[in-house]
């Protein structure tokens, strides 16, 4: 039996519909096996352009409402229900010929996203398409789709077809049907591979120093007119319908301080990375005045913050991007922008990349990152887009901001010798009207464990409402369960490795494919990898699994977490002075640094 560590204080209804999502390369594999390319390709085109359509705008409130933004501790980072990440066709060249132009145009249209032109143009029959595959879509995932229906009803005779080819593919496959599973499969190699050189390429703008070196390397950080900013922070009261944010600006936008896990812990809200960067960046050593001084242009919007404002109001698409189409207009008109095409410019974000990604068949969030001007600089985001070089993933803010070395070392003193009286843990909300889900079977599993072997902790029933409780359980356990949420990463991987709970992952794109700078290449130094299609065949028990490594590899794990990862997955405070230890935000400061000085010894 296990312990659920939940308070009975039960908030609104939490009724949450959000598929499990993550490309995860075996998920996709024996999905092929069961489907043709080119259904599959409409599925994928139909759930990437308008998976809110899925799902009623009520819903998405009462998810995000509940499980997100209201809650402290969050879940994952995404805040798109049933957020389905989008695979890219790197190299269509194996597609099938037998598969038709019109799939290949839509493909196309995938791969050129970033062209607004292309999507112009071929707008019109990408919508057609996907209202097509609706049908299709509603036979293979034999789901209720009652949105999509509406859309689809138009062509039956698309349906029948998909029908069809459905059975002959699963009854028999046929030679030319294999042949084009078996291209999407290179091209999901292909597309992993390409995830794999990305960060490469960003590991090797790491930095050999160990602390700012400015060398003539100047930061200059542009003052922009205070609506791409402050006046963001100032509709706190506003951001989001159902709850005031001002709370969580306190302190340089580390919130409220949290006594009881002692100095430096604050009630953090997980969007808050925007001014809590921008805080430290404008007291970096490197930091000019004069642009003609600078290497590095930081540009201090948040992005996240406009956007947020925004997902919860019936507004337009238009309204959504105003303000990031007047700071492009605004930076057109600065020399170093110019000059460099924004190559030297960086970004920092504190949403995940796909909240700037919308595509035309969805209301949810900006076309920020999707404008061709915004190409080029480099972007810090809590979540990466795989596919985009210029996006780097940086940690998602914890609840720790050391203010000293001497505050990182008595916490970790603190929890490497904390008493962990539970193997595993995991701290989530579960999706019950999930089938698929992960989530609910590693929550049977967890609470059929052997008394106090496992403890799940109930976030449906606003058990994790209190950032002190769920650091409490991380501390007191060997392993954290971190199975994706609604989109891949969490911010739950960085309280776990902050309280020492060695992370386990099911999933690639949670962690391994999105922070080069500040995780090691060597991931099971600090975590353990199942891969969530094992979990979901039922053909491992997580538990038990974990009860098989030794304590002593666990030791060994938990002292990498602690003395050498720990220091730099945190922010520290406004004025911290580290000298022993790089925190997060000096870590991306001097690999910016690295990566700028490599473009000019490059470019000469
Ligand atoms: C696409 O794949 C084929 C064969 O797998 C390869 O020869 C070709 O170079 C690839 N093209 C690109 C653009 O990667
Ligand atoms: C959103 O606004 C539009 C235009 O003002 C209106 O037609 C629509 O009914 C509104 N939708 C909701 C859900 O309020
Ligand atoms: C979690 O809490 C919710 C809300 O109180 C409840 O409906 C659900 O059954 C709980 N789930 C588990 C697995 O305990």
């Amino acid at each position: 039996m296990a312990v659920s560590v939940s308070k009975k204080k039960s908030k609104q209804s939490k009724k949450v519909e959000a598929r499990e999502i993550c490309f995860s390369y075996s998920i996709l594999i024996n999905f092929f096996y069961r489907i043709p390319a080119a259904v599959f390709l409409l599925i994928l085109i139909f759930l990437w352009s308008s998976s809110t359509t899925i799902i009623s705008g009520k819903i998405i409130h009462v998810c995000v409402s509940s499980r997100k933004l209201n809650n402290l501790y969050c879940l994952s980072a995404g805040t798109q229900p049933n957020f389905d990440i989008p695979i890219p066709v790197i190299n269509n060249s194996a597609i099938s010929p037998s598969i038709n132009g019109d799939i290949k145009e839509i493909l196309n249209v995938v791969r050129d996203d970033l062209n607004p032109e292309i999507e112009k143009k071929v707008n019109a029959d990408r919508k057609e398409e996907v209202a097509n595959s609706v049908q299709a879509v509603n036979v293979v995932l034999d789901e209720q789709i009652p949105n999509a229906e509406n859309r689809a009803d138009k062509d039956e005779n698309e349906a029948a077809n998909a029908v069809e080819v459905l059975k002959t593919a699963q009854n028999n496959p046929n030679p030319d049907i294999r042949e084009v599973e078996k291209g999407r499969e290179v091209e999901i190699a292909h597309a992993k591979k390409v995830v794999e050189e990305q960060l490469q390429l960003h590991r090797s703008w790491k930095s050999s120093k160990n602390h700012p070196v400015c060398d003539g390397r100047g930061i200059y950080v542009y003052d922009l007119p205070s609506k791409f900013n402050t006046d963001l922070v100032g509709q706190c009261h506003d951001l989001v319908p159902w709850a005031d944010f001002c709370e969580y600006f306190n302190n340089d936008a580390l919130g409220l301080p949290i006594p009881k896990l002692g100095k430096g812990w604050y009630q953090t809200h997980q969007y808050s990375l925007e001014s809590i960067f921008h805080t430290r960046v404008l007291k970096h050593p490197c930091r000019v005045y004069n642009e003609n001084e600078a290497k590095l242009f930081y540009v201090p919007f948040y992005g996240g913050l406009d956007i947020l404002r925004w997902h919860f109001k019936n507004v337009s698409n238009d309204v959504k991007d105003t303000l990031s189409l007047e700071l492009i207009k605004w930076l057109e008109k600065q020399q170093p922008w110019v000059r460099n095409a924004g190559k030297d410019h960086v970004f920092v974000l504190g949403k995940i990349s796909w909240d700037f990604r919308r595509n035309d068949n969805s209301p949810w969030g900006t076309r920020f990152l999707e404008l061709s001007q915004m190409q080029n600089p480099i972007k810090l985001l809590i979540e990466r887009q795989p596919w985009h070089v210029n996006d780097i993933g940086i940690p998602h803010p914890t609840f720790f901001h050391p203010h000293s070395d001497d505050d990182i070392i008595s916490w970790q003193l603190k929890i490497i010798s904390s008493s962990r009286k539970s193997l595993v843990s995991f701290a989530g909300a579960p999706r019950p009207d999930q089938p698929d889900n992960i989530r609910s079977i590693l929550i049977n599993q967890c609470n059929s464990a052997e008394n106090g072997m496992c403890r799940f902790m109930n976030c449906s029933s606003g058990g994790c409402d209190q950032p002190e409780s769920v650091i409490e359980l991380f501390k007191e356990s060997e392993f954290c369960l971190q199975p994706p949420g609604d989109s891949p990463t969490r911010k739950s991987v960085f309280d776990s490795l902050v309280s020492g709970c060695i992370p386990v992952f099911f999933c690639p794109f949670t962690a391994y494919y999105q922070y080069p700078w500040h995780l090691s290449t060597d991931h099971g130094k600090y975590s353990v990898f199942i891969d969530q299609e094992v979990v979901k065949q039922r053909k491992v028990n997580v538990v038990e699994r974990l009860m098989k490594i030794s304590p002593r590899e666990r030791e060994d794990m938990r002292s990498f977490i602690i003395y050498e990862v720990l220091p730099g997955l945190v922010y520290g405070d406004s004025n911290s002075q580290l000298e022993k230890f790089q925190d997060a935000f000096s870590i991306a400061m001097n690999n910016l640094l690295e990566r700028v000085t490599r473009m000019e010894s490059n470019a000469q």
